[in-house]
This record gives structure tokens, sequence and C-alpha cells, in this order.
């Protein structure tokens, strides 16, 4: 892992002169990092510390981590390299367990290894070469998928202008334009003018560090809140929408997000504010019937007991840190996907999107 220059402009991850490079989101807001991903465990450890977070952005850099794992292997048959490429991919999907978008750019990166390893004319560096094509159609991909979820949420937000997010779900966690922030994105592109409430996000302060840093770079108007103030703004009839990311929807649409969504979620059910969610389609895992299922990283109690630069709890404190919880669909106004709105009932309209 090394410092790279800092390009003109921002941007989350990308391969750049034969290098996966990814702006260190641990960093922000004060200092704007580059790194460069120079080996598996460099991928392991910027998904698994938080360099890079975020449902998809956590995929993208799988996959281009499997380039990454490929070319630092030294064997001599495809057979080695796809043996290496499954034990590299199981490594992968084992830095984070919630966002099932890991898991799906490993699978998907396998599956184009194993079909290009399949040809008569295949060789090691065909291999490599078709995994670098895969990698960089996920990031197309997303970023188109990316572009959709924010037309879509214009659409739907009409006349709104007055959102509140919680966690980061902007182009720092995806390929560009986000997903709950895409339509600011795109709305800013139509000249239109938002104001966002940002939720800081304890414990890991997503919100305060990324979201803010982000919206403060697009030039939307953002005021940021602690977590803890989101009643009192939608009591005083601040907020229109509500917009937040996903890292997992099971087949009955209940989605698993930054903890302290589910309660956005029942305050925006009691104040009759639309909560919307924007996921791509690789966020969706239909093979699980409900939130139940999903499994929910718990981190380490550090993150609880140190925050403002210095110790804020009892060290010896017994701490509960679950990165994730899980709205039940019920709360869920809409779930916005590159393929559009899919609505009540989901378990219908969300299977209608891979139709
Ligand atoms: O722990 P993080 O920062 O990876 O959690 C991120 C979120 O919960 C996001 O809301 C989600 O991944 C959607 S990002 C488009």
């Amino acid at each position: 892992m090394q410092q790279v220059t800092s390009p003109a402009e921002w941007f989350t991850v990308r391969w750049l002169d034969e290098r996966l490079v990814i702006i260190d989101q641990r960093k922000l807001p004060e200092e704007e990092v580059y790194l460069s991903l120079d080996d598996l465990e460099d991928v392991f450890t910027a998904i698994r510390m938080l360099m890079v977070r975020g449902a998809p952005a956590i995929g993208i850099v799988a996959a281009w981590g499997m380039v990454v794992a490929a070319q630092g292997m030294s064997v001599t048959t495809i057979e080695q390299l796809l043996k290496g490429l499954e034990e590299a991919g199981r490594y992968l999907i084992s830095a984070r367990p919630t966002a099932v978008n890991l898991s799906w750019a490993v699978n998907r990166m396998l599956g184009a290894a194993r079909e290009d390893g399949q040809q008569p004319s295949a060789t090691i560096h065909s291999v490599i070469d078709r995994l670098h094509r895969e990698a960089q159609a996920i990031q197309s991909e997303d970023e188109a998928a990316s572009y959709a979820i924010g037309v879509h949420l214009l659409d739907l937000l009409g006349d709104s202008r007055n959102i509140l997010t919680h966690c980061n779900a902007g182009q720092l966690a995806t390929s560009r334009y986000g997903t709950a922030l895409a339509p600011l994105y795109v709305g800013v592109e139509r000249g239109m003018k938002f104001h966002v409430f940002v939720d800081e996000t304890r414990p890991v302060l997503q919100g305060a560090r990324l979201t803010a840093w982000e919206l403060q770079r697009l030039g939307v108007e953002a005021t940021l809140i602690c977590d803890n103030m989101a009643a009192s703004v939608m009591s005083a009839g601040k907020v229109n929408a509500v917009i937040v990311g996903a890292d997992r929807i099971t087949a009955n649409g209940d989605v698993a997000n930054k903890i302290g969504t589910l309660n956005v979620a029942i305050l925006a059910d009691h104040f009759h504010v639309p909560f919307y969610v924007a996921a791509p389609l690789s966020t969706i895992d239909l093979s699980i019937a409900t939130g139940d299922e999903i499994p929910i990283e718990i981190r380490d109690k550090e993150e609880v007991i140190s925050g403002m630069g210095r110790v804020i709890a009892p060290r010896d404190i017994d701490v509960y840190n679950p990165a994730f919880d899980v709205t039940p669909n019920e709360y869920v106004t809409a779930i916005v996907t590159e393929k559009g709105a899919a609505l009540q009932p989901f378990t219908q309209s969300l299977r209608e999107q891979f139709g």
C-alpha cells in the first residue's frame, strides 16, 4: 500500500496506470489521501478497515482486488490460477459480512475467470485479461446504475427538496453519483437546488465525515445534525423525504443499512415522511427471504469508546456495536434501483426488477 499523487478531480476508486487506487476514507474530511492497493492483503485491509466502504464501492474494489490477486500469483496452469482465485475470493468475502455486493462481485469475477479458462485458446494471460475487463464492466455498470437511480428518484421526489439522509450513500460509496445522493448529483446537473439534513451517523461518523464533505463539494446546501436530532427536525416539518442506501435487501424488501437507519425509518413513518431506499440490483439478495437471515457485522468496541479525539467512556464498560440494522419492509415507501421504483408488495416488485 503506497500513497500516490492526488488527482485533479476526486474519485473513490480507479484503475490508474496499472494500479488499484482509492481515496482513503478514514482520512476525510481533513486530508485527501490516495492509496494504491498493491496486493491481496492491501485490498482485504482497505475493506476491513473502512479505507473504502459503502456496499457498491466495496464490491468494485473487491472485483479489482481479484485482478490484483491474479497478477500477484506465481502459477503455471489455468487450474492453479482458478484455485488461487477461489481462495482469494473467499478471503476477500470474509473482510465484511453484511454488504452482499462483496460476494456478488467476487462471484461474478470467478464466473468470468472460469468461463475464459474453459476456452480452447485460454492462457493465464487471457484469463487475467478477462478479469480486468470484468472488473471494469462492474465499475462502469455501477456508475450507470447510480445515474439511473438518481433519475428515478428525482421523478419520485417531485417538488420535494428537503431531504434527510443517514450514513454515506454518495459517490464515496459507489463508482460515481452514489445511490441515496444520486438524485442530488443529477438534480444539480439540471440546475435544481436542495437542502439536506445529514445525520452524523455514530459511531464511525460517515455522515459527518463523508456525506457533509461530499455535499459541500457538490455545492448542495447541507446541515449536519447529531443522530438524536432527526425527530426534532422531522417534527418541525423540515424534511419532505428520507433517502438512504442499503447493504443488503432481502426478497421481501427488508433492508440492512447503517446502524440507526431503523430509527430514522420509524420516525419517518410517525411523521408521514416518505422513506426511500436507493440501491443497485447488486445489493438485492433474493436468496434470502427476510432480514432475520442477514449477517450483521459486529465491530470493535473501540469505535464507541473513542470519539472526538479522546476516550469518551470508561475503558472497561461493556459495549454493543452492530454496524448495521434491519428496517422491516413495512417502513419502506419505495426501493429505487436502476430499473425504477419497486413498491409494496416487494416480494413481487423486486422479483420483477430482475425479469
Ligand atoms: O459501514 P459502511 O460505511 O460500509 O456502511 C455503509 C452503509 O451503510 C451505506 O448506507 C450502504 O453501504 C449503501 S452505500 C451506497
